[in-house]
């Protein structure tokens, strides 16, 4: 018994000290309490549609909490219904699902999570943070929406502020609630505004409003909390900060947040017949102009989080690889914090059917496996802290191949696509240098079409200079025109081929994911 205590201690005690809470900010990063950064690598958990967070029909939340964990993710963005706060807190979940006639939940909480079911709505929230404070996750919440239901669409009624369910009153009454409510619960390291908003009620004006209203109010009943920030369009355009920043002094609290799919912006389409070159670098500039442009500036930069993105995990189109395959670019290269839609595996209802699957889940539906472990690898790196700001350690590189989710490893004198975890790190000094193996003389030569690239003491001359290939996002060719190429169905070793490149750059290509090399900057490795 006492030795079971000792472990425990000895766990808590380490949890504890891996983060270093409350947290804040300093320009564009998110810190601990020492001013160390912290990266927030979190998943999606849903707990607005039915009050209670989804899954508990499942799995022990003690196994769901230590599998999040376990898959690398050090914090969940906990979705909630501001109606749990403001009207429906002290129902009973037990008896709500038995009302509800969620017959297949009732049974499953019944077999997995007991003493969940005769919990209040507030209290089954409070059991499930604590469960993930314990695994050393920290938790986001997120206000979704008002009214318990699936979200978002434009006539949903959750969408502005005035819409049929969303009382700005009441929005701010659930905000100061659970602000308060979690005060002691060091945990629970930031809340969202809102998110999401869109229709036609959407007002710049108004937005400004209660935003700093919103703020503000968080702020005051919580000062330990990251307040996140989201802006108009669903979560896309926060560009008219540029010309009226918001008028809030939150004491180094402030993040703004961001949400992008493949179908965002109506673009899905796109994605499937334009290059990925192309799209990328549109994508990437229209993101920057929306939002990215808030990081900037060293005395008034405030940290973008990704809040949500994602595929469908089970079908892996085209569309959606290009779009994450480019995504995960773009936040490799940026060290963005983020969080991936979903974690969760099933709705206890969705679209009236009990037990609905979620093709975007991390786990599948048992909550007990991961859906797609290949997708599951392709966030290994970005899971990572890549760059640490304050730290006086030159860049140097990591060479990422978002596509597969590998890394660049030097093995003898060839180049495997290899774990991010256990990367080799890698020099470049940009347009037609070498790329060189750090600690050694060597660097990357083409051997020709098709076969390995090498390492080799012969540094200069056509074969082993390395820039973009022209057109192209993050392609890299060498004097000769190949390119670096990465298909595990041929070979786990790094080949050089004829750069797949296009002009004019819209035109689609099969292949020109396999070619994409991004150097990340890291001064972790
Ligand atoms: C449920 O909780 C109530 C109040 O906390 C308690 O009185 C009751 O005995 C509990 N019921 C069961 C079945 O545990
Ligand atoms: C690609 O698809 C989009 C949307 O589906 C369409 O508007 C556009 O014309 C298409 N472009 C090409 C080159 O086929």
């Amino acid at each position: 018994m006492s030795f079971i205590i000792a472990i425990l201690l000895i766990f808590s005690s380490l949890s504890s000290s891996s983060c270093a809470v409350p947290l804040s900010t300093r320009s564009r990063w998110i810190v601990d309490d020492s001013g160390k950064r912290v990266k927030l690598a979190c998943v999606n958990w849903a707990g607005h549609i039915q009050m209670l967070p989804e899954g508990l029909n499942k799995q022990p939340l003690s196994n769901i909490a230590k599998q999040i964990s376990s898959m690398g993710f050090n914090c969940v963005r906990l979705t909630y219904a501001t109606y749990m706060f403001t009207r429906h807190g002290h129902l009973n979940v037990g008896e709500y699902l038995e009302h509800n006639k969620l017959t297949l939940a009732l049974e499953g909480v019944k077999k997995h999570n007991p003493n969940i079911l005769n919990l209040s709505v507030w209290d089954a929230q409070k059991a499930v943070i604590d469960a993930l404070g314990s695994q050393g996750v920290m938790v986001i919440l997120d206000c979704h929406v008002s009214k318990p239901k699936w979200c978002c669409n434009d006539n949903d009624g959750n969408g502005f502020f005035g819409d049929q369910y969303f009382d700005p009153q009441d929005w701010l009454n659930a905000l100061s609630t659970v602000a308060k409510r979690y005060i002691n619960t060091p945990m629970v390291i930031g809340m969202s505004l809102r998110n999401e908003f869109r229709g036609r009620r959407q007002d710049q004006n108004v937005w400004y409003t209660y935003v700093e209203q919103g703020a503000n109010l968080i702020h005051k009943k919580n000062p330990n909390v990251l307040i996140l920030i989201s802006g108009l369009g669903y979560d896309i355009d926060l560009s008219f900060l540029k010309k009226k920043p918001l008028n809030l002094n939150l004491h180094n609290k402030l993040v703004y947040e961001i949400h992008r799919y493949a179908f965002s912006q109506a673009q899905y389409g796109f994605w499937s017949n334009t290059s990925i070159n192309y799209m990328c670098q549109k994508v990437a500039q229209e993101i920057e102009a929306k939002s990215g442009f808030l990081r900037g500036g060293r005395q008034n930069g405030a940290p973008l989080m990704l809040t949500e993105f994602g595929i469908d995990l089970d079908q892996n189109s085209q569309p959606d690889t290009s779009f994450v395959t480019c995504l995960l670019a773009w936040l490799a290269e940026n060290d963005l914090d983020w969080a991936i839609w979903s974690g969760h595996g099933s709705y206890y209802l969705r679209d009236g059917k009990q037990d609905a699957d979620e093709s975007y889940g991390m786990f599948d539906g048992t909550w007990s496996k991961v859906r797609n472990p290949g997708f599951h690898t392709k966030l290994q790196l970005v899971q990572q802290i890549l760059q640490a700001p304050f730290s006086t350690q030159p860049m140097d590189r990591v060479m990422y191949h978002p596509l597969s989710g590998s890394c660049g490893m030097a093995q003898g004198n060839e180049v495997q696509a290899g774990d991010c975890l256990k990367t080799s790190v890698w020099s470049f000094n940009g347009d037609g240098s070498p790329i060189r193996l750090k600690g050694s003389n060597q660097c990357l030569k083409a051997a020709g079409e098709g076969s390995p690239v090498v390492l080799t003491d012969y540094c200069s001359g056509e074969s082993s200079s390395w820039k973009l290939a022209p057109k192209s996002m993050y392609q890299l060719s060498n004097g000769n025109g190949l390119c670096l190429h990465f298909d595990s169905s041929i070979s786990n070793k790094v080949l050089t081929k004829k750069c797949i490149v296009t002009d004019p750059d819209y035109v689609k290509l099969p292949g020109q994911e396999s070619q994409w090399f991004v150097l990340v900057q890291s001064n972790t490795k």
